[in-house]
This record gives structure tokens, sequence and C-alpha cells, in this order.
């Protein structure tokens, strides 16, 4: 008997998700699980090597028999611990739950259907996919030994460019842009484009022209500062984030966020965090001795590493024969070692290792050189 066909089925109706949405390939995060291994050594993710400061991990403990009430929606004491840690004015400081967070608000906020974000073209991949997610259309710019090019941003300046990202430093290339030549940057975009710098590894930078952006937000109504708590502080479960805006734009991420967007426990291991001013300072010259020890190992091994000023390095491998990047990547896997692949941006022919404790960098300084020698 033939199968009975249901009429309403041809024309039924089912949502449609908005314009592009369907065209983003999704973020996959570093991994956290191998098979065959307890406890693998984790350097995919640029977490610090160090872990949190004990003292946030207790004020997390402590918010336990608390965790029944809503949290401070405004944020406030913790705007205010960074607004006394930064010099900055509290009031132009808006939280998120991570950056993340913020870097789709303000896409919300500021793009969308038949606008254009520009980014560089190894740059952090919620860029495109932030826009993607508005209906905006993400434009890619060159970059000059794995740097951005600033010349090669402004020459994609249209009258539909709405944002521009740049990560500074940059996550995957580790590479930056001083003060001179992101003011440049800002100098030649018009004033209707949003410059957004994402200082998310700003505190491991040790470079005299480095600048994380406080300075440019200050100059201009067309800049914003976003930073993490994810990285340096050792708090990336946590998701906690925030940014220093010019105030008209503050008052727009204040209307657009979710009222409650930090959770009680991220607030309070912040506040900790921030005021572990000594634990701050462990994990920025744990970095300082470690990341450029681990470049070294691998420029001995003829790996051409970036000249990476975050906590991780971006080795570069043989993109045929028996040294590649995925044979580099399955070895260390083996060994018990996670680490990122980079094709996702662009770049087959390298993967990126999260500088780790003392006793985890040696272990994948010396089987990269065993894989090189095999
Ligand atoms: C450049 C950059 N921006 C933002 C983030 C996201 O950080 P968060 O954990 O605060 O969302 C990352 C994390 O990898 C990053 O590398």
């Amino acid at each position: 008997m033939a199968p009975e066909i249901d009429e309403s089925m041809s024309t039924k109706q089912v949502p449609v998700p908005g314009p592009g949405i369907l065209d983003i390939a999704p973020y996959i995060g570093g991994d956290a699980k191998l098979e065959g291994f307890e406890r693998p050594i984790r350097l995919a993710s640029n977490e610090s090597a160090l872990g949190p400061s004990p003292k946030a991990i207790a004020a997390y403990r402590a918010l336990a028999g608390d965790i029944h009430r809503y949290p401070d929606g405004a944020a406030e004491e913790l705007r205010h611990a960074l607004g006394e840690h930064h010099d900055l004015d509290p009031a132009r400081i808006v939280c998120g739950a991570g950056s993340d967070e913020l870097i789709g608000l303000l896409l919300r906020a500021y793009a969308g259907p038949d606008t254009e974000v520009l980014y560089s073209r190894h740059g952090f991949l919620m860029y495109p996919i932030g826009a993607m997610s508005v209906g905006a259309t993400p434009v890619a710019a060159p970059e000059r030994d794995l740097t951005v090019d600033v010349d090669a941003i402004l020459a994609r300046v249209t009258p539909r460019t709405r944002m521009v990202f740049i990560a500074n430093p940059n996550n995957p290339t580790g590479t930056y842009l001083s003060a001179t030549e992101m003011a440049r940057l800002h100098a030649g975009l018009p004033g209707n484009v949003l410059l957004a710098i994402d200082a998310a590894y700003a505190e491991f930078v040790n470079r005299n022209d480095y600048e994380p952006g406080i300075k440019l937000v200050d100059a201009a109504d067309n800049v914003v500062m976003l930073r993490t708590f994810s990285k340096i502080f050792a708090l990336a479960g946590l998701r906690l984030g925030w940014g220093y805006f010019p105030p008209a734009i503050a008052d727009v991420l204040n209307r657009v966020r979710g009222p409650f967007n930090v959770s009680a426990a991220a607030l309070a291991a912040g506040v900790a965090a921030l005021n572990d001013t000594e634990a701050l300072a462990k994990a920025r010259s744990h970095n300082d001795r470690w990341q450029p020890w681990l470049n070294e190992r691998l420029a001995a091994l003829g790996l051409a590493p970036t000249p990476s000023v975050g906590n991780f390095v971006l080795p570069r491998f043989s993109e045929t024969g028996k040294h590649t990047a995925d044979t580099a990547f399955a070895f260390l896997q083996r060994h018990g070692i996670l680490t990122r692949r980079m094709s996702g941006y662009g770049l087959p022919d390298r993967i990126r290792i999260t500088v780790g404790t003392g006793e985890e960098n040696e272990r994948v300084a010396a089987t990269l050189a065993e894989f090189m020698a095999s």
C-alpha cells in the first residue's frame, strides 16, 4: 500500500534564521580531553599557566551560599576596582560574560545587514563569526609578516564599513601594532567607523612602544578597548570581560546587554583577582621567562616562530613531507600534549602552543625536538 502523504508537510513552514547565519562555520575551541591520558598537558586555549589567584578562588567559594541571589547588574564593585587599577572612569566601563559577549554586543548595536566589518586576515575568529551573526559582511584585510597591515585595512574601508576589529596583540599570530601604528590606523578611519581594540593579552606585553588602547579611547569618540579576565587572570571558566568606552557607546551597551549578563561568581572572583597584584606579577614574570625560552627552542629546531608578545607561540612546519603541522599536532597528542591547529585561521602550516608551566614547556620542547628528529 502506498504511504499516505501528509499534504500539510509540503507547505509546512519552518523557522528560518537571518541572512548569513547558516554560512557561519561554528567556532571550534581547543580540545580539553585526550583519550588515553587522564591529565593531558593542555596548551590549546591560551589560559594562564599558573592558574587563578588563590584569592579569586576563595572569593568564588565564599559566594556559594548566595547563589540564589541575582548578581549586581551594574557590576558596581568590579567597575570601581577596574577604574582604580587602570586609572579609568568607572562610568565608562561595561562588563560582559567574557569579552566575546562585548564583541557580539558591539556588533549588534553598530553593524547589521548591508554593512561591512573589517578585520585582519589572521585575526581572532569571533570577529567574522560575530559579524555574520548580525547579517554584516566580514572583510579580511591581508597581513604583512603575519602582522596587521594598517594600509591594507585603510584601503578596504568603504561607505558600508561600520567597525574595524584589531586584536592587539593578535591571537593567534602573537604580533602587535605599536601605539603609533594604531594611532595611524585610527587617524585614517572616518569618524563613523568604530575601531575596537581587543587587548585580551595586554598584560603579557612588555614592549615600550605598546599601548593597550586607553589613550586612544580617551582621545576619540569612535574607539573602544576590550579586555578579559580569561587570560592572565586565568578565570576563563567564569566568563568575565570588560571594556573601556566613550560615554555614548557605554550607554548604548548598557541598553542592549542583558540586565544580569555577568554572574555573581565572576564578579566576586574578578574583584579578588584584580586586587591580588602579587599573583598578577607572578603570572607576568612567568611569561617573561618562558615565552622567549619556548620561542628560542622552536627557532633552534628551524620552526620559525613569530615574534609573539602574548602567552603563546606559533611555530611553522613544512607544508609537505614528514614534518607538517598536522603530523606535529598528532605527535604531540600521542605524547599527551594538546595544542591548537590553525587551519581555521588560514595558517595550515602552523600550530599554536600556549606557554605552560616550566615542566610543561620543557616537555613540549623536548617532544617537538624528538618529532623533528624522527
Ligand atoms: C583576541 C581575543 N579576544 C577575545 C577573546 C575571548 O576572550 P573571553 O574569554 O573574554 O571571551 C580571546 C580568547 O581566546 C582572544 O584571543
